[in-house]
């Protein structure tokens, strides 16, 4: 088995909830304790709870306080994300869009990205469907089949979730995310890769000036036709011998 395989993923998880307590965070903590429970998983967890309040002055990433560039950073570096946002106005926050208008926009080419969010009625459910899905589209980002989208009758008063078939949806969505988790060969790998662009975006970028970009990066979170077919040949030979021995 390759090494890549048993590297733990490198996991960026957002939630664009604004409170605290929040049960947008609520829920991508249980996400993240699905996934963690499924594979080996390292996680860092931006709560818009603690950065909220930080984004809002900033036109340039230059502007932004250190820790929000390095957030931005480890967007730009995750082998998968796990995004959130409470619906506001039927959409997501002005907060969360605004902090993804800083990513770099060839930074997420293929990464997989699991959509996620809570809102006060069942009525905008498909806030995942025509709000976030487009956006991480934009991205050409890998948006994963099934999103995990909660209302407010789903938590209990300290915003621990209540409902069975809430956390039965969260099985759903992670059961079909890690065949393509797990399959990623570049995990770790992207961090070095998008390296020079976050230096660039950070030193240039601003949400009114886009950087003029001649190539897009290559992508490496999904593997080479090559790659496929090296593994089914090893593991034809691997089964050759087995019937040999
Ligand atoms: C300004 C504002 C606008 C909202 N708009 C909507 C909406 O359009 N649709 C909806 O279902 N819920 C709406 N809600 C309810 C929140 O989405 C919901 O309570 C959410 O779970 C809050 O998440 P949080 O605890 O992480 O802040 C709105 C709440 C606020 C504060």
């Amino acid at each position: 088995m390759s090494t890549d395989l048993q590297k733990p993923l490198n996991i960026v998880a957002v939630s664009g909830g604004l409170n605290f307590p929040s049960k947008t965070e609520s829920l991508i903590q249980e996400i993240i304790d699905e996934l963690s429970d499924a594979t080996p998983v390292q996680v860092h967890f931006i709560k818009f709870s603690e950065i909220g309040s930080l984004l809002g002055g900033a036109i340039y990433r230059h502007q932004l306080p250190q820790r929000v560039q390095d957030d931005l950073a480890a967007v730009e570096a995750a082998d998968a994300l796990i995004v959130g946002t409470p619906v506001y106005r039927a959409s997501f926050t002005g907060l969360f869009k605004h902090f993804f208008d800083f990513v770099e926009q060839t930074a997420l080419v293929d990464v997989p990205v699991l959509l996620a969010a809570s809102g006060g009625s069942d009525r905008h459910a498909l806030v995942l469907e025509h709000q976030l899905r487009p956006l991480f589209s934009f991205f050409q980002a890998q948006t994963l089949p099934i999103g995990v989208y909660a209302t407010d009758r789903d938590f209990n008063a300290d915003y621990t979730i209540q409902s069975q078939s809430l956390r039965d949806r969260i099985t759903l969505a992670i059961a079909r995310a890690l065949p393509v988790l797990e399959w990623a060969p570049a995990k770790g790998h992207r961090a070095e890769i998008v390296k020079a662009k976050t230096e660039q975006a950070n030193a240039n970028l601003g949400i009114n000036k886009q950087i003029e970009q001649e190539e897009v990066l290559p992508s490496v979170a999904v593997p080479s036709l090559d790659a496929a077919e090296s593994r089914l040949q090893q593991k034809h030979l691997d089964k050759t011998k087995t019937q040999v021995a």
